[in-house]
């Protein structure tokens, strides 16, 4: 039987991000739909949830994406609800490439330092990459420092984290204030493209200091002197990644988590069931 993903994005134009990489996974039929709400979403779920038989249902999944991570958060919310009893299709989520991003960053740092004895820095920790990255750490056992240019932004995301990973070690953190980056392990800058928070001056001074991942790969990148294309460099004696380093890790996670979808009809994969996948990855 064919598998069929039933790509659903919340922008106008469905990804063609997002479709390229289904095809690469082996898809064999994808339907793409734009503009997709909680409101519209019903039958659409409806006509992957009533067309095969229990057995069957394996063979169709749902993808959600787009640009905007909380219109992506919601729309996941209303498919999982729409399914009722056994009549469900496997389902992930990874608008903006979030899910996937945060993991691959996680999963990058976990090579080189030992995450629950850790204390890391998630610059730009109040997006949705920034707050993946942050709780996939805290999950870990790592002490986070979710940093932000509003302390008060920051603090909300430490106490939803805080929510979903009882007893987790987190600080509110601003950006730039001068303890900041005392005393860190590692460092994952998470901002908005094109911004950049860490001059290599500062960050190549800071003895605590073993690795410093950069997801931005917009110029002028997040942290000064970290190339794009840097995969566990090393610079001044810190192991440096860049975008483009962490990117092609994304990849594959995101390719398996795919693949992933029609082994079963009942997946959810989200931040850490996408983490987890990345994790079977690097241990096969
Ligand atoms: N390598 C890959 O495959 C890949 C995939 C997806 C995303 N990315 C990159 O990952 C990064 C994070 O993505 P995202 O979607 O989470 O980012 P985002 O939401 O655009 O920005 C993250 C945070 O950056 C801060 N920020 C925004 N403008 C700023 C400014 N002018 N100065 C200082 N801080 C500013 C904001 O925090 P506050 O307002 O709280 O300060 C915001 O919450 C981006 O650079 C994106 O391009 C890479």
């Amino acid at each position: 039987m064919k598998t069929i993903l039933i790509q659903l994005d919340t922008d106008p134009l469905p990804s063609s991000f997002d479709r390229v990489v289904a095809v690469d996974a082996g898809v064999d039929k994808l339907f793409c739909y734009g503009s997709v709400t909680p409101e519209n979403v019903i039958g659409l779920v409806h006509g992957a949830m009533f067309t095969r038989g229990p057995a069957d249902l394996k063979n169709t999944a749902i993808f959600v994406g787009g640009s905007d991570v909380t219109a992506g958060e919601t729309l996941l919310q209303k498919v999982i609800d729409t399914f009722f009893g056994p009549v469900h299709v496997s389902t992930m989520m990874d608008s903006n490439g979030s899910n996937t991003t945060a993991a691959a960053a996680v999963l990058a740092l976990g090579q080189h330092v030992d995450l629950s004895a850790s204390d890391v820095l998630v610059l730009g920790g109040t997006g949705p990459v920034g707050e993946r990255a942050a709780q996939l750490l805290a999950r870990e056992g790592a002490t986070v420092r979710v940093a932000s240019r509003s302390l008060g932004r920051a603090q909300t995301v430490c106490d939803r984290i805080a929510e979903r990973v009882p007893g987790s070690r987190l600080a509110a953190c601003e950006n730039d204030s001068e303890t900041t980056t005392n005393n860190v392990d590692a460092i994952i800058a998470a901002g908005a493209a094109g911004v950049q928070f860490l001059s290599q001056d500062i960050w190549s001074d800071i003895e605590s200091l073993k690795v410093a991942i950069d997801l931005n790969a917009v110029p002028p990148v997040g942290i000064e002197g970290i190339e794009v294309t840097d995969k566990a460099a090393d610079k001044t004696g810190k192991i440096c990644y860049g975008a483009i380093g962490v990117g092609g890790f994304k990849m594959k996670i995101h390719k398996a988590a795919i693949q992933k979808l029609f082994t079963t009809n009942d997946a959810v994969l989200d931040t850490e069931a996408i983490y987890e996948i990345g994790q079977e990855l690097l241990n096969d």
